[in-house]
């Protein structure tokens, strides 16, 4: 199977569910971070002020279509100021995630192809395109990609997946990496990767005598700084930075960031020199049902089962323990991901 087969557009559509009227703002802040992981309108969130709505059908359906019609209408807007507009790549991009949550994927995909064309040295449109077929999926996301997408999240990336995406990762994985580790054992240390705003420190941060923390993105940086839990922080693409650490670390951990990643052995072999002899790595991935990596139209990368462990025990780890979780509630439903701990075999 090629391993960069896409899933078909729409695969994890939801049916979008406007936000009631007294969840606008965080239902905004959420859909904002979720549409723009490739811009895409197939993930819809509703809520209810709380968490996700279980919504009166009739009800749903009729705000659903007041939506649509301000979408569209925005559309027009921004359609008609096009040829007067001091910056028609970024009006482009709008276009393009209006179209999105619209669920017309190819409209949205010619709006970044023109975006790209208008403004070359905005890279990281070319993620978007390419994970709504325009392009050849990229081994993973490029630096500017994530960049742009980190920093223009990092202000409300806690509250958005924290309270309202009932993200739970990072404990789910403290206790896996727990149940893999002798009893009793802590004071390690510790990489982050990918550390984000620090909620997986958070988690970690009672088994760590020291605490590192890597991520590209200076605004989620910035906001890890804030928490006061990490030792150092660098600012870096992961196997960049970790290809100076050699057997620097008892414990790596990546949650939520392998999504960001496709072809996972760069990394293995990375993480595997910077750990100490029998040191764990934990991680998360987004489920794939296919074997392989997908970059799937959300933007993000999904991992099969067979290509996690064959790529680990091909950098030197064996598996120690690997179990299914909901990594994130999206559209109401849980997001299927796998944890694993693998431990560097001697
Ligand atoms: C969804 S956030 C997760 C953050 C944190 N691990 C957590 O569990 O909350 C993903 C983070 O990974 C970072 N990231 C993604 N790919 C990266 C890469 N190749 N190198 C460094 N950081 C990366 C992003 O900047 C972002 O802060």
């Amino acid at each position: 199977m090629n391993r960069h087969e896409r899933r078909k557009l729409g695969k994890r559509g939801g049916v979008a569910a406007p936000p009631a009227p007294r969840a606008a703002g965080r239902a905004t802040a959420i859909s904002d971070f979720l549409l723009a992981q490739a811009g895409q309108g197939e993930i819809a969130v509703s809520l209810d002020g709380i968490g996700p709505v279980k919504a009166d059908p009739l009800a749903a359906a009729a705000a659903a279509q007041r939506r649509s019609a301000e979408l569209l209408a925005e559309v027009a807007r921004l359609e008609g100021g096009l040829a007067a507009s001091p910056d028609p790549a970024s009006a482009l991009v709008q276009l393009a995630r209006l179209h999105l949550e619209l669920k017309a994927p190819e409209r949205a995909l010619a709006c970044y192809v023109r975006a790209l064309e208008i403004a070359p040295e905005r890279r990281e449109l070319a993620h978007s395109i390419a994970a709504l077929g325009g392009a050849e999926a990229p081994d993973r996301c490029s630096d500017a990609y994530v960049r742009d997408l980190f920093d223009r999240f990092a202000r409300t990336f806690d509250d958005t997946l924290g309270h309202w995406l009932d993200y739970r990762a990072p404990e789910a994985l403290r206790a896996l990496v727990d149940r893999a580790l002798p009893t009793g054992r802590g004071g390690l240390d510790i990489v982050d990767l990918g550390c984000g705003t620090g909620l997986s420190g958070r988690a970690f941060r009672t088994l760590a005598a020291r605490l590192d923390g890597i991520d590209l993105s200076p605004g989620m940086l910035a906001k890890a700084r804030a928490r006061k839990l990490y030792d150092d922080l660098f600012e870096g693409e992961i196997v960049a930075a970790l290809a100076g650490r050699p057997q620097r670390y008892d414990l790596a951990i990546a949650t939520d960031v392998l999504i960001y990643i496709g072809d996972l052995a760069p990394l293995f072999a990375v993480t595997r020199a910077a750990l100490c002899p029998a040191g764990l790595f934990g991680l998360s991935i987004e489920a794939a049902e296919a074997d392989g990596f997908v970059l799937t139209p959300s933007g993000r990368y999904a991992h099969g089962d067979g290509y996690v462990r064959a790529t680990a025990t091909a950098a030197g780890f064996d598996l120690a323990l690997t179990e299914t979780t909901a990594l994130r509630t999206e559209d109401g439903k849980p997001v299927a991901g796998r944890l694993y701990a693998f431990r560097k075999s001697s």
